[in-house]
């Protein structure tokens, strides 16, 4: 078979995951592995491109190599699939799948990025494979990755394929928003906020700018926009990792004190995009990838986020648990979600009270699933590289964040006497209800002091 693999890594030949392409192709010579790599395809020029495409085109299968970045895929990929798109290479019927690299954090939404872009594209898709990053050099990983490929092998063979379960709906409105418009009314001084939104938006007679335009105008705090379509950034993360030590970006383009003046020291943010391939776009995503210049660190913790949404939102799935699950692993308290999808006017009020709220009472929530998840691996993460992350590895030790089990000694010990005493018939058969009243004997003791709030 011949197998186009779409090299998704900013690193190109170095990059870690087209280790495991290279492993697939010494494995199965019997099959091709044409590597094209999105930067390639990014700075072909006509010409180059045309011939591209026809190589990409004549392909029996194409296969995605890339690591997953910040929640999705680098967005140097994200660009190779705009130009796939805009360009219409002709893929219809062809067979698809993915092999990422990453430590596991947010794999799954990377993966349903490229999965729904493989069904835009009119291909067939095959479950693919999220590999560690040093899997491959494990007798294990290289099985698991000759078993993902043999079963790859397998539903071709007999064309068991995963289709995308129903088409997407847009239900576009044309947004007329009044034009006389009163403040939503603050309840405390708001003169020293300073909320910023951070948006790509070019045009002004989208809906996007007009519910942009509608929440400037009806808050109650000053309201900046900032247009990061227009911020000479000089291009998408490089995953070289020299801002480890430092913080410190290699591109000169100030990105770094940009997003640590304007943006981070703002008291909340409202990032305003449109759905664009089922994520916030290439140019957004490459905002995001350069965060990367503040590693792991949740810095902004506390500060409440809003986003507005021009697109078919709704049916954005995936898009939607990375819009939670970042705000979660940020610790960021999400005060809503706009779209346009229907009339945004009392949704967006809603935002500007939901911020005001926020704002004054400092009101956040503990983490769920996606928040404390995602903050274990990276605790761990950091933890074995803190020789090299000393920025990250200085925060987490700073705040806490390492927390891991086997310090809860006492909690553990306890464990082992319950479970000396689970595993004792006569005991079990005693004891009645004496495990959960044991168990609920702290908090029966803690309610019993509580008194009424004044
Ligand atoms: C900007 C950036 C963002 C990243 N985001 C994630 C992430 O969201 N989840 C994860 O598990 N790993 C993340 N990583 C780690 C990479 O996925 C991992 O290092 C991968 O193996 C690199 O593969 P490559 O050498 O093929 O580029 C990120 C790395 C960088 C540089």
């Amino acid at each position: 078979m011949k197998i186009a693999v779409i090299n998704g890594s900013p690193k190109g030949e170095y990059s870690i995951t087209l280790q495991s392409v290279k492993y697939l192709a010494l494995r199965y010579p019997e099959h091709t592995f044409d590597v094209f790599s999105a930067n390639q395809i990014i700075f072909a020029k006509e010409d180059k491109l045309t011939c591209l495409k026809e190589q990409i085109e004549s392909a029996d299968a194409l296969l995605f190599s890339y690591p997953v970045y910040t929640f999705i895929a680098p967005s140097q990929l994200h660009r190779t699939i705009e130009i796939f798109k805009e360009e219409h290479f002709s893929l219809t019927g062809k067979i698809a799948t993915q092999i990422t690299t990453s430590k596991h954090f947010y794999d799954i939404t990377a993966h349903n990025y490229v999965k729904e872009n493989i069904f835009d594209l009119g291909m067939h898709y095959v479950r693919g494979i999220s590999a560690d990053m040093e899997d491959l050099l494990t007798k294990r990983g290289q099985a698991d990755l000759e078993q993902f490929f043999e079963h790859f092998l397998f539903c071709v063979d007999h064309s068991l394929y995963l289709e995308r379960r129903e088409a997407p709906q847009r239900s576009r409105v044309d947004l007329s928003l009044p034009e006389s418009i009163e403040k939503v009314e603050a309840t405390f001084d708001t003169s020293a906020l300073d909320v910023v939104i951070v948006t790509d938006c070019t045009d002004e007679n989208s809906n996007l700018a007009r519910m942009i335009s509608y929440f400037r105008s009806i808050a109650p705090f000053s309201v900046r926009v900032e247009n990061i379509a227009e911020y000479p950034l000089k291009g998408g993360c490089l995953g070289c990792f020299r801002c480890a030590v430092s913080g410190k970006c290699v591109y000169t383009d100030g990105f770094d004190t940009y997003l640590r003046e304007r943006i981070q020291k703002a008291s909340a943010i409202i990032y305003a995009f449109t759905v664009r391939d089922h994520s916030m776009g290439s140019r957004f995503k490459m905002f995001d990838d350069r965060q990367f210049c503040n590693g792991h660190r949740t810095l902004t913790t506390g500060m409440p986020v809003g986003y507005l949404v021009e697109g078919a939102l709704a049916s954005e799935e995936n898009l939607r648990t990375i819009i939670e699950g970042r705000a979660e692993v940020g610790g960021n308290p999400l005060c809503g979600v706009v779209t346009d999808e229907t009339s945004p006017e009392k949704p967006i009020e809603n935002l500007v009270r939901e911020l005001l709220y926020v704002m004054e009472k400092g009101y956040t929530t503990p983490a769920n699933f996606y928040g404390v998840g995602g903050m274990k691996i990276f605790r761990d993460l950091i933890y074995q590289m803190r020789g090299m992350m000393r920025a990250d590895h200085k925060f987490y030790k700073k705040h806490g964040i390492y927390d891991f089990p086997q310090k809860k000694w006492p909690t553990s010990l306890k464990m082992y006497l319950v479970g000396m005493l689970l595993s004792n018939e006569k005991i079990v058969k005693k004891m009645g209800n004496t495990m959960n009243d044991g168990m609920l004997a702290p908090y029966r003791k803690f309610l019993s002091k509580v008194k009424p709030k004044d």
